[in-house]
């Protein structure tokens, strides 16, 4: 038993959570509840990065300020995670008091080993990362190696952090403590990186309001990264008067230390931040965990590209233990995978409703339909108490290394073999020969629905709800399991047994896909990825495209979507009903009387099951491409061509 602490990367306030941002707290919450499952005491922290000049310019531009916009988005992130039961000990934010004081204290430290100097920085500049790239990182349009769109060069006086002084001890570190990184590959690129040099890293932005005051630097607010990576030490309590949490979860040379990160954002976390510890005399993470992209047409799910997918109707549809799996079955951790409603429902119908749903309601059934609830006498010889030992094994030995993916087969194969046992020993002809006070039927009967009950314990960490309602079915309290319940005989016997409805329903893939009338992407107007030059259409192709002015007439929130507005415009010759997703940026109050531009002849869409006939003009600012509309002078007639 070793302290064990978990942590998602915090997430930017200017985008509502896309299944990207959920796997990484899916994963997390998995890794966590495993780790409190084997009896490890066990903290888990998320939480959101809300300082920095992307949040500042998405605020302004929505006419908010950014608190009001983080407060708004923050509360989304907090819904979402309750349908998800992400089990999170604490959720940080970087506008809270308590984490200004700890990067205050941090700055302080590294202030004090000499770390910190003010000089003159030029360099080119991505808005998106809030990074300045080298020359050599660059390609010759001079675009940003993540977002491929341009870098400013941007020069002023800034304060550095000499993150030069720390090559050597890193690489010392990560030759020491292969672990630091994973997966391997990944820590090579790392060693490869600081091999080739660290220039000193500016810390200190004069360009940028909306941070935390740089300690004896008026007019200079900390670099967001400074800022957002302290968040895991900042949570803990370093920095204020009660650091007990500090000292049990950071400090303590036992315990274990763990940031589950997108690869995206490696070098902060596996070069930056451990520099930064070290300055300050800090202990470092002891793994840095980087899992791969959720891609979609083959690029990254992003905003700026416009091709998120959005877990709400899924989950809407399908429950959020669904997708848990999902994203924990389908991805190799590390690797990049992709996704697709095709692949969804294929897992959903043959693992989830097929796999598991059928093998817990077939035993459950044999159980109530011999002895109208559990088995009489528990079963210590037969051949599942004997496939549990090496299935147990194999699920252990996969979590203990993150291998999600393979840790499921697992279970899955162990699910088989409960079948296999089923089948083979035809309970219901036992019944039919031997009558319902059978030994040998309550035997049989005992080690399938024990072996249910495990299966159900070791994929709680993965899917909470099922597994206490697999509890529920066999008799048991629907709870979070312990250890214990990894053991052979926890079935309680002669116990009631109520009747469920199936965990996972059969799916209609056909109908689903179909019925969706479009793809699970978010059909808000985003701006394209930044397009070459010869992609240019002509004037003949642009005229296809009807744009006009219209006047919202109403407006209010599609029900269960966090995003969706369904608004009705008035198009002057007609009224239209349209579906956009910007009810995180705007209240439907706000809305109405307001003047826009629509795309009016877009085809008839269907979002949330709500009809959509037409699209309305949004700017997308900054890397998350917030929405803000478009906006046409209130003299401007409705339905007005826009040309
Ligand atoms: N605020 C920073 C993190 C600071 S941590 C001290 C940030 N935020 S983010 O909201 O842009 O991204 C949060 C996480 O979501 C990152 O780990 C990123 O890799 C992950 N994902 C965003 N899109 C993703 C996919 N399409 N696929 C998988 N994860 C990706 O970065």
């Amino acid at each position: 038993m070793q302290p064990f602490y978990v942590t998602t990367p915090i997430y930017y306030v200017n985008d509502l959570p896309h299944i990207g941002h959920i796997y990484s707290t899916v994963v997390t919450d998995t890794i966590a509840r495993y780790h409190r499952l084997t009896g490890d005491p066990t903290r888990f922290l998320t939480g959101t990065d809300e300082h920095g000049q992307n949040i500042e310019k998405a605020a302004a531009a929505q006419g908010v300020t950014p608190i009001a916009l983080a407060d708004r988005v923050v509360s989304r992130y907090q819904d979402l995670y309750r349908r998800f039961e992400i089990s999170n000990d604490d959720f940080i934010r970087t506008t809270q008091q308590r984490h200004r004081h700890g990067v205050e204290a941090i700055v302080a430290r590294i202030a004090a080993a000499g770390d910190l100097y003010v000089a003159k920085h030029e360099g080119w500049y991505c808005a998106s990362c809030e990074a300045f790239y080298t020359e050599k990182e660059l390609d010759a349009e001079k675009r940003c190696p993540v977002h491929g769109t341009a870098t400013v060069w941007e020069s002023e006086d800034n304060v550095f952090f000499r993150l030069s002084k720390y090559a050597a001890p890193l690489r010392t570190h990560y030759a020491k403590h292969p672990e630091f990184v994973r997966p391997e590959s990944r820590l090579a690129e790392v060693v490869s990186f600081v091999k080739a040099g660290l220039n000193d890293l500016s810390v200190s932005r004069s360009k940028v309001t909306w941070g935390i005051p740089f300690p004896n630097h008026p007019g200079h607010v900390v670099y967001v990264w400074l800022d957002a990576l302290s968040n895991y030490v900042t949570a803990l309590g370093f920095g204020s008067p009660d650091a007990a949490l500090y000292r049990e979860f950071w400090e303590n040379p036992e315990g274990c230390r763990v940031h589950v990160i997108g690869k995206d954002i490696l070098r902060f976390h596996a070069v930056y931040w451990p520099a930064f510890l070290l300055s300050a005399g800090l202990p470092l993470p002891t793994t840095v965990w980087a899992h791969g992209w959720w891609l979609r047409d083959e690029k990254k799910i992003s905003k700026s590209v416009g091709n998120v997918v959005r877990p709400d109707e899924l989950v809407e549809r399908f429950g959020p233990d669904a997708l848990r799996y999902f994203l924990l079955r389908e991805m190799t951790f590390g690797l990049d995978a992709r996704f697709s409603d095709e692949a969804f429902l294929a897992r959903y119908n043959a693992d989830l409703a097929n796999d598991l749903g059928n093998t817990v309601s077939r035993v459950a059934a044999l159980c109530r339909q011999s002895f109208g609830g559990t088995p009489n006498e528990l079963c210590t010889d037969n051949d599942i108490l004997r496939a549990w030992s090496p299935a147990r094994a194999d699920w252990q030995a996969a979590m203990e290394e993150c291998a999600f993916s393979r840790a499921l087969e697992a279970l899955w194969k162990f699910l088989a073999q409960i079948n296999g046992f089923v089948v083979s020993r035809e309970p219901w002809k036992i019944r039919k020969e031997e009558g319902t006070s059978s030994p040998r039927l309550h035997r049989v009967l005992s080690a399938a629905a024990e072996g249910v009950l495990l299966a159900a314990a070791a994929l709680s960490p993965f899917a909470p709800a099922t597994s206490r309602k697999i509890f529920e079915t066999f008799g048991l309290p629907a709870k979070e399991p312990s250890g214990a319940d990894l053991e052979w005989g926890r079935l309680p016997l002669e116990t009631p047994m109520p009747d469920q409805p199936a965990l996972f329903p059969r799916a209609d893939a056909g109908a689903y896909l179909s019925g969706k009338e479009g793809t699970m992407s978010d059909q808000t107007p985003v701006a394209p990825p930044a397009a070459p030059a010869d992609d240019r259409i002509s004037i003949e192709e642009f005229q296809k495209v009807k744009l006009s002015t219209a006047k919202i007439t109403a407006a209010e929130r599609v029900p269960k979507s966090n995003r969706l507005l369904r608004l009705q415009v008035d198009l002057g010759s007609e009224q239209r009903q349209m579906v956009a997703g910007i009810a995180a940026q705007y209240e439907p109050e706000q809305l109405v009387g307001r003047n826009v531009v629509v795309v009016a002849n877009l085809k008839p869409a269907k979002l949330m099951g709500v009809e959509s006939n037409g699209m309305v003009l949004a700017a997308a600012v900054g890397e998350a491409g917030a929405p803000v509309l478009v906006d046409v002078p209130a003299d401007v007639p409705p339905g007005s061509k826009v040309k």
